[in-house]
């Protein structure tokens, strides 16, 4: 059975990019078959997030989204990244068959200091234990959006470096997966038109009450086309989120493309984004239910979290064996 694994950091509100992005393809894959390990990167998070009661809020509200939006726990493991302690060890030793250059050269720890957050040795070595939450558990496939590339490069030449240093050609300590991103919704643009990010506040999120929700939709920015004339969907943030919920190759999505290529008087941004709210109702409103009833069912929740750990301890600890054994200890 073919394996993956992802993680995203419970920074803050899940949004439709990160649906969009990595969710969408964990739920298909999954369905496909891959015994997914998908986890809550907390450790990530400590780089951003100096709050412990939003940290703890967060990773809760990760946990409950992942469940809502479909992950099944028979299919796909969920834990917390804190509950694997063979990941912290694992970073340790790839950290020191990293070149300091590596993190040099990664793009976003630059990024990140220029947005504000702390230069702290942690965000610098961000990409080791990133390396390591991916190696411990021996995927095949890593599906993450278009910004994360980067990430799972490091963590395919890490793992290359430490199977040249101390691997037997027969036997690599580590396997080396491959990244994977979706097409046409690799980098979904948010409310303003810039990518869509926690840390830009231009975010949909797909659970907010109704009526909210009709608000935030309409305050998506669109350019100044008089209602009368054509208006181009490629460029549009709006066309952009309807085609990736309903999907490029949709006739809803060829449908509304040529409305807005039509000189009609009758259509405007405001109708374009009215179907926007219904498909996302639509869309997401078995996920809104499920939602509410886990928010009931804490018990639950926990016992997900035992069983996701469980399984991912166990595949670590045979990684984790190999690696200390090849090193020297
Ligand atoms: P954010 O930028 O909101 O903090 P994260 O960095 O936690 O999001 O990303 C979690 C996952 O969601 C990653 O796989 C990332 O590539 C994906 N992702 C985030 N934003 C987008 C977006 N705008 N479009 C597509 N994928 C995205
Ligand atoms: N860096 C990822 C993000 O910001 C989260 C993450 C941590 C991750 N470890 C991972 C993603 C391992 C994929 C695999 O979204």
């Amino acid at each position: 059975m073919p394996r993956l694994l992802s993680g995203l950091q419970p920074s803050g509100q899940l949004h439709l990019g990160n649906y969009a992005g990595a969710i969408k393809q964990f739920l298909t894959l999954q369905d496909r078959g891959y015994e997914s390990f998908v986890f809550v990167a907390s450790y990530h998070a400590l780089t951003s997030v100096r709050d412990p009661a939003a940290l703890r809020t967060n990773i809760r509200q990760v946990v409950i989204d992942y469940l809502a939006f479909g992950l099944e726990p028979k299919k796909t493991h969920i834990y917390l990244q804190q509950d694997v302690p063979a990941v912290t060890e694992l970073a340790w030793l790839l950290g020191c068959v990293c070149p300091k250059s590596q993190m040099d050269k990664a793009v976003s720890y630059k990024d990140k200091v220029a947005k504000g957050l702390p230069a702290s040795l942690g965000l610098y070595t961000y990409p080791v234990l990133q390396a390591a939450d991916i190696l411990a558990v021996e995927p095949d496939v890593v599906p993450v959006g278009e910004d994360q590339r980067q990430n799972v490069e490091i963590a395919r030449d890490l793992a290359q470096r430490f199977n040249h240093a101390y691997g037997r050609d027969d036997t690599p300590v580590f396997k080396v997966p491959e990244v994977m991103i979706q097409r046409g919704t690799a980098v979904l643009p948010g409310l303003d038109g810039q990518k869509m990010s926690k840390s830009y506040g231009n975010t949909l999120d797909p659970f907010l009450p109704e009526k909210k929700l009709r608000k935030t939709i309409m305050k998506i920015v669109s350019d100044s086309t008089p209602v009368e004339a054509a208006k181009n969907p490629d460029t549009d943030t709006t066309f952009a989120l309807f085609s990736a919920l309903a999907g490029a190759d949709n006739p809803r999505t060829h449908e509304l493309a040529e409305k807005y290529r039509a000189e009609n008087i009758s259509f405007g941004y405001g109708h374009a984004k009215q179907a926007l709210f219904e498909l996302v109702l639509e869309h997401f409103g078995p996920a809104r239910q499920r939602r509410e009833e886990l928010m009931g069912d804490p018990g639950h929740v926990e016992q997900v979290l035992r069983d996701g750990a469980a399984a991912a301890n166990q595949a670590a600890a045979a990684v984790v064996k190999n690696a200390r054994h090849a090193v020297g200890l």
